[in-house]
C-alpha cells in the first residue's frame, strides 16, 4: 500500500475507464484486454470498477460478468438505462460479484428529455423510481444502487432535487451528479454539489462524474470534493468520449499533494501503480498520452532547462511538488544487461509496478536477454514495452511463417508473406508504394482468401521506444474488418516491437488482424448462444 493510502480512507474512487473511457471512439478493448485492465485497477486499489454496459451487446455482458466473477476485494459496477431490459441484464451480470454496484441513469435536463428521450419530467421520474426499486429488490439491501441524473448541470434545480428525492425513496444509496457535457465551472459546480449534499448527504453518498469539454473536469471534481461529494468518478489518463472524463491520476494526486485543501480526506489508491496503469491503458487502447499531460506525461518529471536541473539536483522540492517514485516512476539506477539474472529482472519489474513470477518471468527474461544481445542498453522503457507486448497473448489463429521484401529508390516495392491461418498455409506476393505497403497488401490478400474479410488500416504510428541508433521500434496500428463499418465497428489495436521496423510493422498488422479474428469468433459464438436461447440480442446506441 502507498505510504499515504490510509486504511480509513473516506473518498471513494469509482473508475469508469472500462465503461465511459472505453466509449472513446476507437478505444475498443477485447474481453481479455478489459480483464487485464481490471487486474491493474485492483492493484491500483480503486474502490469501484465500472466494468461496462451489459445491455449494449453480448460481448459487453460477458466482459462485465467475467470481471464481476473474477475480481475480488473491489466493487464492480454495471451501467443500465431506466428502460425495460437494461437493468435486468446488468443485475444478471452482477449477481456473481462479491460487491455488486448497479448504476442506473436517466436524462434529466429538458433538452435531453424533449429531444432525445421525448418524455415528460414526470415520466422520467417514474422510470427512475421503478428501475431503482427493481435494482434494490433484485440485489438486496447490501448492494450499492447508484442513480445518475444525466446532464444534471443543465437540469432545472427544483426538478433535479425532486428526482434525487424520488431516487432515495426508491432505494438509491448513491446519487451521482454528472456534468455530462463538461459545461460546469468549478465554483458553480461546487455550489450545486453543496446543495445536494445538504439535502441528501445523510441518506446517500453524493458522487460526481465530470467531463472535460472545457478542460475543467479535474477542477470540477476537486471542487465537488470540497463541497461534500464522497465518490469521484474518473478514468485512467482522462480517457473518455470527446475530451474525456476527469483523470484518475490528477484527482488522486491533487488530493494527496494538497492535504490542507482537503483536510482529513484521502483515497485508498496505491499511487505507485499509477504509471503502470497509465501505460497499460494507453498501450491497449492505442491512445497515446500527450507528453505534457499532468502526472503521467513523458515530460511530467523531466527538467530540461539548466536552472531547473540545478535546482532539482540541489533539492527536488524546488521544482517537483511530488516525487516521480510516488507515481511509480522508477528512480533507481538498477540497470539490466546481458549478464543480469532473473532475480535482478524481477526486482526491476517490481520497481516498474509489475509483480511477475514463474513462467511469465521466464518468458520476459528470455526476451530481455535476446534484446541485450542486439542492443547496448536495455532501458526501463524497453522492458516495459516487452511486458506490455505479452500482456494479453492468446492462442494465435494467424501465424507468421516468413516475409521478404525488396524496395529501391524510385521504384515500387515487392513483398512476399507466408502465413498459416487456421489450418491453411498461404504465400502471397504483392506490390506497394513502399515495403510496409507491399507487405500489408500481401497480408490483406492472404487473410481475405481464408477468412472472407481483410483488415482495413485506419492508423499507423511508429516510434522509438528509447534513444540511440539501436533503439527498438514500436509500431501501433488500428484496424477494422472490411466487413464492418461505421461508429460501431470494432477497431482493434495491434502492436509490434523489434529493432527492425519492417518486422515491427508486420507484427503490429498481424496482431491487429488476430484481434479482429478473435472478436469475430467471440461475436458469432455469443450470437449463436443467444439465438439458441430464443433471445433477440439488441444493439443500443452509444452513451454520453
Ligand atoms: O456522462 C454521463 O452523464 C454518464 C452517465 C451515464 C453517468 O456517463
Ligand atoms: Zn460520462
Amino acid at each position: 500500500m502507498s505510504e499515504h493510502a490510509s486504511a480509513d480512507a473516506n473518498v471513494r474512487i469509482f473508475d469508469t475507464t472500462l465503461r465511459d473511457g472505453e466509449q472513446a471512439p476507437g478505444a475498443g478493448l477485447t474481453v481479455a484486454e478489459k480483464i487485464e485492465v481490471a487486474r491493474q485497477l485492483v492493484r491500483l486499489n480503486v474502490d469501484v470498477i465500472e466494468a461496462g454496459f451489459p445491455a449494449s451487446s453480448p460481448g459487453e455482458f460477458e466482459a462485465v460478468q467475467t470481471i464481476a466473477r473474477e475480481t475480488k476485494g473491489v466493487a464492480v459496477a454495471a451501467l443500465a438505462r431506466c428502460k425495460d431490459g437494461d437493468p435486468q441484464r446488468a443485475v444478471e451480470a452482477l449477481r456473481v460479484a462479491e460487491r455488486p454496484h448497479l448504476h442506473v441513469f436517466i436524462a434529466s435536463s429538458d433538452i435531453h428529455l424533449k429531444h432525445k428521450l421525448r418524455i415528460s419530467r414526470d415520466e422520467a421520474l417514474l422510470a427512475a423510481s421503478k428501475w431503482i426499486a427493481y435494482g434494490r429488490k433484485a440485489l438486496g439491501p447490501d448492494a450499492e444502487i447508484e442513480f445518475s441524473a444525466e446532464d444534471a448541470t443543465r437540469t432545472d434545480i427544483d426538478f433535479l432535487m425532486k428526482l434525487y428525492e424520488a431516487a432515495v425513496d426508491a432505494g438509491a444509496s448513491t446519487l451521482n451528479i454528472p456534468d455530462t457535457v463538461g459545461y460546469a465551472i468549478p465554483v458553480e459546480f461546487g455550489k450545486l454539489v453543496g446543495r445536494v449534499v445538504d439535502r441528501f448527504g445523510l441518506a446517500a453518498t453524493v458522487s460526481v462524474h465530470c467531463h472535460n469539454d472545457l478542460g475543467l473536469a479535474t477542477a470540477n471534481t476537486l471542487a465537488a470534493l470540497q463541497n461534500g461529494a464522497r465518490q469521484l468518478e474518473v478514468c485512467v489518463n482522462g480517457l473518455g468520449e470527446r475530451a474525456g472524463n476527469a483523470s484518475l491520476e490528477e484527482v488522486v494526486m491533487g488530493i494527496r499533494t494538497r492535504p490542507t485543501q482537503f483536510p482529513n480526506l484521502s483515497t485508498r489508491v496505491v499511487s505507485e501503480q499509477i504509471t503502470a496503469a497509465s501505460r497499460l491503458v494507453s498501450y491497449l487502447t492505442g491512445f497515446a498520452v500527450q507528453p505534457n499531460k499532468a502526472i503521467v506525461g513523458g515530460n511530467a518529471f523531466a527538467h530540461e532547462s539548466g536552472i531547473h536541473q540545478d535546482g532539482v539536483i540541489k533539492n527536488p522540492l524546488t521544482y517537483e511538488i511530488m516525487t516521480p517514485q510516488s507515481v511509480g516512476l522508477s528512480g533507481s539506477q538498477l540497470t539490466i544487461g546481458k549478464l543480469s539474472g532473473r532475480r535482478g529482472l524481477q526486482g526491476k519489474l517490481r520497481e516498474l509496478g509489475h509483480d511477475v513470477q514463474g513462467e511469465a518471468l521466464d518468458a520476459i527474461y528470455a526476451q530481455v536477454i535476446a534484446l541485450a544481445d542486439v542492443k547496448k542498453d536495455v532501458t526501463d522503457a524497453d522492458i516495459l514495452a516487452i511486458v506490455e507486448q505479452g500482456a494479453t497473448e492468446t492462442a494465435q489463429a494467424i501465424c507468421l511463417q516468413g516475409w521478404s521484401v525488396t524496395s529501391s529508390h524510385g521504384g515500387r516495392a515487392m513483398g512476399m508473406i507466408s502465413l498459416k491461418i487456421g489450418d491453411e498455409s498461404r504465400a502471397v506476393e504483392a506490390t506497394g508504394n513502399g515495403p510496409v505497403d507491399a507487405l500489408y497488401g500481401a497480408i490483406d490478400q492472404a487473410v481475405e482468401a481464408v477468412l472472407g474479410w481483410k483488415p482495413v488500416l485506419a492508423e499507423y504510428e511508429i516510434k522509438a521506444v528509447s534513444a540511440g541508433e539501436d533503439a527498438q521500434g514500436q509500431v501501433v496500428v488500428r484496424v477494422r474488418r472490411s466487413t464492418e463499418e461505421g461508429r460501431d465497428a470494432f477497431v482493434a489495436t495491434g502492436h509490434g516491437l523489434s529493432t527492425n521496423i519492417i518486422e515491427a510493422s508486420v507484427a503490429a498488422y498481424l496482431a491487429g488482424a488476430e484481434k479482429l479474428q478473435q472478436d469475430a469468433i467471440a461475436k458469432s459464438k455469443l450470437l449463436e448462444a443467444a439465438l439458441a436461447a430464443g433471445e433477440q440480442p439488441e444493439k443500443v446506441e452509444k452513451l454520453p
